[in-house]
């Protein structure tokens, strides 16, 4: 076998091994300072264990090794030997050993325990409340006009820590985006809080990390860092009001919507939708996904997801609606102008 030949599945495990190690949702490709802060327990946590291991391997094989060389008569009984002032000295050691990795571990612990307890100066504040099985996000404007109200997405600037606000409205639910920080439970009739500040633009992937009903696998949620200036130009988006549709599809669409159960449980800001019990769909067709990062937000997932809700995630809250095909795609042709 050639030289080359050899080396290429070794580099094929590598960039396996290593592309296990990258992606939107995991801790060990930190995109954050609390991710990056939890990475370096993790590594210490490797280095420390993965040697005293390997000690302790080494030293079994070696007294296997010894006791198979040396027949049982010869071991001395009682008294002591020669070769026990050696030993004490190991065991010393060996202690001596121990001692410093378990310092090592619990003052690296200790130290990013308290850097993930801080935020950073001047930081956005994000309010998060968890559903059964979605999530509300909020930013508060100097203005009330001024409040983002949306859903299932979040939405940073780049090197600006955040402290994002935890509520649940149900049962006990858990936020996370394992690029970015820790998990933090959100608990009913409690706030809890978890500081993050991105070092990364891109789009990472949160997931609820609590059991909490038939469809917690369903409840994630997407996570876009951008810089400044994309931020900016996002929140004004989002502030906006819903455009009056123009064609006559989304026209008869947006009657459909207020008549029908639609209305009750979700806002579309600028008209008279105000439901709060499901997700606010003004820039629906902003996002990435719909159901809580259950499907991608196209028409046919859209279409699929409104004709039978509780057949791709049972048990959500969101019932059947009795639609002809004519009147769900009018509803369709409505949500999609809510850009
Ligand atoms: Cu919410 Cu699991």
């Amino acid at each position: 076998m050639s030289q080359d030949a050899r080396r290429a599945p070794a580099g094929a495990l590598l960039a396996l091994l290593l592309a296990g190690c990258s992606g939107i949702q995991t801790t060990l490709d930190p995109a954050g300072d609390q991710a990056r802060d939890i990475d370096v327990v993790w590594r210490t946590m490797l280095v420390v264990c993965g040697i005293m291991y390997l000690l302790v391997m080494a030293f079994l094989a070696w007294a296997l090794w010894r006791a198979r060389r040396a027949p049982a008569s010869d071991m001395p009984v009682t008294g002591e030997t020669a070769a026990e002032p050696a030993l004490r000295r190991g065991l010393a050691g060996w202690a001596a050993l121990i001692a410093a990795g378990l310092v090592l571990l619990t003052t690296v612990s200790f130290l990013v325990d308290r850097s993930l307890a801080e935020a950073g100066p001047d930081p956005l504040r994000v309010k998060v409340t968890a559903n059964q099985w979605w999530w509300q996000v909020e930013y508060e404007g100097a203005l009330p006009s001024e409040n983002v109200l949306t859903a299932n997405e979040l939405h940073l600037p780049v090197d600006r820590p955040a402290i994002i606000e935890l509520k649940s409205n149900d049962v006990i639910h858990s936020f996370w985006v394992p690029n970015l920080a820790g998990k933090m439970d959100l608990i009913p009739g409690r706030t809890n809080y978890v500081a993050v500040t991105p070092r990364r633009i891109g789009a990472f992937r949160g997931q609820c990390a609590e059991f909490c009903g038939f469809q917690h696998a369903k409840m994630a949620f997407d996570v876009k860092v951008d810089d400044a200036t994309g931020f900016e130009a996002w929140t004004r988006r989002q502030i906006a009001s819903a455009p009056d549709p123009v064609s006559p599809a989304a026209v008869t669409g947006k009657q459909l919507f207020g008549s029908k159960a639609c209305v009750m449980c979700h806002r579309v800001q600028g008209t008279d939708a105000g439901g709060s019990t499901g997700p606010d769909l003004t820039h629906l067709m902003s996002r990435s996904h719909i159901a809580a990062g259950t499907l991608p937000n196209t028409r046919a997932a859209l279409q699929a997801w409104i004709a039978d809700p509780q057949g791709i995630k049972p048990g959500t809250k969101m019932p059947r609606v009795e639609l002809s095909s004519s009147e769900l795609n009018a509803v369709v042709a409505y949500l999609e102008t809510l850009r």
